[in-house]
């Protein structure tokens, strides 16, 4: 019997396969439900109002669908929504066309020069745990790149106990201390306590939100 190697998919290759395949049905994106991280609002209540200021420039990292941006559009920041995938990028614009300028496509790993320290918030919510773990050190680093120097970066991720990468396919949850390995590796330093909790899903998921600024 032959066997025939299977190529192996890149981390944008995968998102936009599974954006692609799903063609147009929000409900075959397992991490799209049309609302905004409960974590990224409950933040955005309580804390952000004392951090930034607004209409302050937001990036959303790994925007896919655009549930996240839309939350921080509505209340007044200015936003700029990327993602790997053409496919996210046209399908959040059409959800919001009249912010459709907002979504735009990129390669978190090759940003455009013009972003470097321009954003005073960078939120990335279930991105970081989509990477692998030998880019997440480079992806960090592109995050913090983007902050301004009285920027933050909001992190909220999956979160285990015990470091592993045992499954062949995203999510992989991250510890605290890798969280916070990579994010001194990139310069930065936690801002306040990370909040660990288990959201309301079905069955629950252990999270933590972490928020960081240059150290
Ligand atoms: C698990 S999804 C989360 C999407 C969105 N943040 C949410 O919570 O609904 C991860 C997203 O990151 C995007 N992504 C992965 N690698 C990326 C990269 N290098 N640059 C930009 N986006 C990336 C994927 O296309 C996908 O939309």
């Amino acid at each position: 019997m032959t066997t025939t190697a299977q190529p192996v998919l890149t981390t944008v290759d995968y998102f936009e396969s599974i954006y692609a395949e799903a063609a147009g049905e929000t409900s075959r994106i397992p991490w799209a439900d049309g609302q905004p991280a409960s974590a990224l609002v409950n933040w955005l209540n309580a804390v952000a109002p004392s951090l930034i200021r607004c209409g302050a420039r937001v990036a959303v990292v790994g925007c896919g669908l655009g549930d996240d941006a839309r939350e921080l559009l509505h209340r007044g920041y200015d936003v700029t929504a990327f993602d790997c995938s053409d496919t996210a990028v046209h399908w959040a614009q059409a959800i919001d066309p009249e912010n459709a300028n907002c979504y735009v496509h990129a390669d978190l790993l090759d940003l455009p020069m013009k972003w470097r320290h321009r954003f005073d918030l960078v939120v990335e919510v279930n991105t970081l745990q989509s990477l692998a773990m030998d880019i997440r050190k480079n992806a960090v680093a592109a995050m913090a790149d983007l902050l301004a120097a009285h920027g933050r970066l909001l992190v909220i991720c999956r979160r285990s106990d015990v470091a592993c990468e045992t499954q062949l396919e995203p999510p992989w949850p991250l510890t605290e201390s890798e969280l916070l390995d990579v994010c001194e590796q990139a310069s930065l330093a936690l801002d306040s306590p990370i909040c660990a909790f288990t959201d309301d899903e079905n069955p629950p998921v252990d999270r933590m939100r972490a928020v960081l600024r240059r150290s």
